[in-house]
């Protein structure tokens, strides 16, 4: 497989107010810990090199010889359906060996630390490890201490990058840029590490971005980020390209953030009159997994703007991307 070298959407328009750089060819460093740590250009590098692996989803044979012979290591500390079964077909697809870790039958219930099973599996030598964990900063302890590559796969509040990734692939291929695009996000921002890696993303690339919730829900400083906050979701929607609705996260609330479920719905769930403030054209996403009838109502998430599935869809192309560029993309296929 070789890497594609500009994307069917003109991915490149989304640098254009940028002075000219040239187009990365491969990724700097050897983990991806965050969006924080990649370039513009790397961003462009991978949507571009999803766009390449997306068309191995329409093959008859989905299936690569790319990562033959690596090993890759899915240890999930928290609950997941879409990454951690995305991450699983992309390895498959790009047939690496993969292993996954159950933790609940695993030695981490005796109290095995994350670092001394991260290490006890890397005495099988695996090639990269997809962590997921609830602690922000996980993956950058393990990056430390393991010989592997690692990827974030989420650790608590503080990034998601292959969420984000994918999120900006979704909105390239409706929209064809990223640049100059109004993207509202809504709902609880103050836990969301799909929060933080979109801001990163989306401002790097250009976007005009709009935070909307409760004041309890926004954290302190975001606009810090080159980010607009309301509290008023019809100033959030108002001509939006793009409505990304997120999770309230009610695990990670320790006390009263707002009045009841319902109050919470009737001030900032997202309804067809809602909507209808947006662009005719506008795409309703949503990471999921959504609380339908309080950040969302059902006839929004099922409705005809929704991309919601097609997100869950290009994750396996965007993860596919990001395993094929850490594992060395084209160097790896000419040393293979
Ligand atoms: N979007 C997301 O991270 O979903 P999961 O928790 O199901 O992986």
């Amino acid at each position: 497989m070789t890497k594609s070298s500009s994307s069917p959407m003109g991915s490149n328009a989304a640098l254009d107010a940028r002075p000219a750089e040239p187009p990365a060819t491969r990724l700097k460093h050897r983990h991806l810990l965050g969006i924080a740590d990649l370039t513009p250009e790397e961003i462009v590098l991978i949507l571009d090199t999803a766009e390449a692996m997306q068309e191995i989803a329409h093959r008859p044979i989905k299936k690569v010889p790319t990562l033959r012979g690596r090993t890759v290591v899915n240890l999930f500390f928290e609950p997941s359906t879409r990454t951690r079964t995305s991450f699983e077909v992309a390895e498959k697809r790009l047939s690496a060996d993969t292993l996954n870790v159950a933790i609940a039958t695993s030695s981490v219930v005796k109290g095995e630390t994350l670092v001394d099973t991260a290490l006890n599996l890397e005495a099988m030598s695996p090639d990269m490890i997809v962590l997921r964990h609830a602690s922000s900063g996980a993956c950058h302890l393990l990056a430390r201490v393991c010989r592997s590559k690692i990827i974030n796969a989420g650790d608590g509040m503080h990034e998601h990058p292959t969420q984000a990734l994918l999120d900006a692939f979704t909105i390239r291929r409706h929209k064809g840029r990223l640049s100059g695009i109004k993207v509202a996000i809504l709902g609880d921002l103050l836990h969301s590490r799909v929060l933080r890696s979109n801001v990163l993303l989306l401002t790097k690339l250009g976007a005009e971005v709009w935070l909307c919730g409760p004041p309890t829900l926004v954290p302190t400083g975001i606009e810090r980020l080159g980010v607009k906050v309301t509290h008023v979701v019809d100033d959030a929607v108002r001509d939006a390209d793009v409505i990304m609705m997120l999770r309230i996260q009610l695990e990670r609330m320790q006390g009263a953030f707002f009045p009841s479920l319902r109050e919470y719905f009737n001030v900032f769930g997202m309804t067809e009159d809602r909507v209808s403030l947006a662009r005719p054209d506008v795409i309703i996403m949503h990471p999921g997994p959504m609380n339908r009838g309080v950040e969302i109502a059902s006839e929004v998430a099922d409705g005809p703007y929704s991309v919601i599935l097609e997100q869950v869809a290009n994750g396996v192309a965007v993860r596919m991307a990001v395993l094929y560029l850490l594992a060395g993309g084209a160097e790896h296929e000419t040393a293979a």
